[in-house]
């Protein structure tokens, strides 16, 4: 069942263990010396599943993409596939029809620092393209790792000037790279110490301190996701997620970095998908724990965050009331009975618990009754406010409730089960 050629892409593998203490930043304020003082947010969108798309299947997700407030797709491609330069002109083809951008993400798990004449060909043909995002007048190219390639002879032989914004894992080295970078795209989107190690929650912005700070007068591209688990022989972990798409975007808000890369559009593997489980993507074996697992309702989250981030607003305006819902489907406890892999490391870390995310007008009462537990009610404030409960066995129900009349809610589309053939530690996500 499952494909030993996975896709993507979390294999950071240089930093694992302690890193340097250095002091961390006061707030920063570039943007006032930046030429270009647009905010833009990206999402990171895996072409390599993608190998039949048409230009057609390109629009719907940019439309979907655009609908939310992303400005571009970051095309995370491989040297190795056949389809790459195909789909590379479709999803340019596509941009330019629909007013949408896009830019090329060198994935360096394929590439290597010997590819200089071809990556120098393909961005000679795209720098100009109408569906090529710019930023300062200059073609944005980015990288998964890739960190020591030399973007010089690159720059020096494409006339339109480019912006290379490259995934650097060390941040104290993104200060000190000779390699003509212009900014740089953390990868450290969910809690970890450095490689992929698992450490408890929350999310802090550690990462994004030390980046800032070393970065000096280059921009920094943060990570945006919401979820990581994923579930492959070579490949089984989850980091400790839970809340982190309403926590993350709050730091951002915070601290309004150039840049913002939502990490991801599209990778199953990884399960932190924001866009639609579409039908013509090739399966890696991810389909035992995405399909039937929609993460379509964390877009209504990410729109008025995107929306705020944006204008520079430290909290997001919320138009009209719904709540987003999202847990696992099995608390972690269950042993899997057909799963030759075993559950995945870090589990151990997460709480059995579900999650709410309500997006108000005016405050309202929020019940929740998870399975057997029993029913639990919350007054909750306006705007986006996240709450969890403790998870039971059995259906989901969620009510809102504002004077005396219940305003959203019903089941969740998913039942919670205390038994299972496949470790499943995805979300399921729905909305109301
Ligand atoms: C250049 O762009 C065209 C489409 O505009 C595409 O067919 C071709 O494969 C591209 N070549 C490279 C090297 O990217
Ligand atoms: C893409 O199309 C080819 C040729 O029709 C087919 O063999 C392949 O299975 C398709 N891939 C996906 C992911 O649908
Ligand atoms: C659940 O909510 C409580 C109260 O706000 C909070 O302290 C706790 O960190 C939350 N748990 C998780 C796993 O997010």
């Amino acid at each position: 069942m499952q494909n030993i050629f996975i896709r993507c892409c979390t294999a950071l593998a240089i930093l694992a263990g302690a890193l340097p203490v250095f002091s961390l930043p006061g707030p920063t304020n570039k943007l006032a010396t930046r030429q270009d003082s647009n905010r833009y947010v990206m999402a990171h969108f895996m072409v390599g599943i993608v190998e039949n798309y048409t230009v057609d299947n390109w629009i719907e997700d940019m439309e979907l993409a655009k609908d939310i407030g992303i400005d571009a797709f970051a095309l995370n491609c491989a040297s190795i596939d056949s389809y790459t330069d195909e789909q590379l002109a479709f999803a340019y083809e596509a941009a330019a029809q629909v007013d949408f951008k896009v830019f090329i993400s060198f994935d360096f798990a394929y590439w290597s620092n010997g590819d200089t004449a071809r990556i120098t060909s393909i961005m000679q043909n795209y720098t100009t393209h109408p569906g090529q995002f710019q930023y300062n007048g200059a073609a944005l190219v980015s990288t998964f790792v890739g960190d020591s390639f030399n973007w010089a002879p690159v720059k020096s032989a494409v006339e339109h000037p480019i912006f290379a914004v490259p995934n650097i894992q060390d941040p104290a080295w993104s200060g000190t790279a000779t390699t003509s970078i212009d900014g740089a795209f953390s990868w450290y989107a969910w809690p970890t110490d450095g490689g992929n190690s698992i450490i408890p929650g929350p999310m802090t912005t550690i990462w994004d301190d030390r980046f800032i700070q070393n970065l000096g007068d280059k921009i920094y591209m943060a990570p945006v996701s919401p979820w990581f688990s994923t579930h492959f022989n070579t490949k089984n972990w989850v980091f400790i997620c839970e809340d982190l798409i309403t926590v993350r975007w709050e730091q951002m808000l915070e601290m309004q970095p150039e840049l913002i890369e939502i990490i991801s559009w599209n990778d199953y593997g990884e399960s932190h998908y924001i866009g639609p489980y579409s039908a013509s993507h090739s399966d890696d074996g991810s389909s035992q724990w995405t399909e039937d697992f929609p993460h379509d309702a964390w877009r209504i989250i990410s729109k008025p965050y995107i929306a705020a981030y944006k204008a520079g607003d430290r909290t997001p305006t919320v138009e009209s009331d719904q709540l987003v819902y999202w847990y696992r489907p099995t608390p972690k406890g269950v042993t899997c009975s057909k799963d030759p892999l075993g559950p995945p490391n870090g589990i151990n870390l997460l709480s059995d618990r579900i999650f709410v995310a309500t997006l108000l007008t005016e405050p309202a009462t929020l019940t929740v009754t998870s399975g057997s537990q029993d029913s639990v009610s919350v007054e909750v404030d306006a705007g986006i406010v996240t709450t969890n409960f403790t998870m039971g066995v059995g259906v989901q129900s969620f009510s809102v409730v504002r004077n005396g009349e219940e305003i959203l809610g019903g089941d969740g589309g998913l039942d919670i089960q205390d038994s299972c053939d496949y470790y499943n530690f995805n979300a399921y996500v729905g909305s109301f």
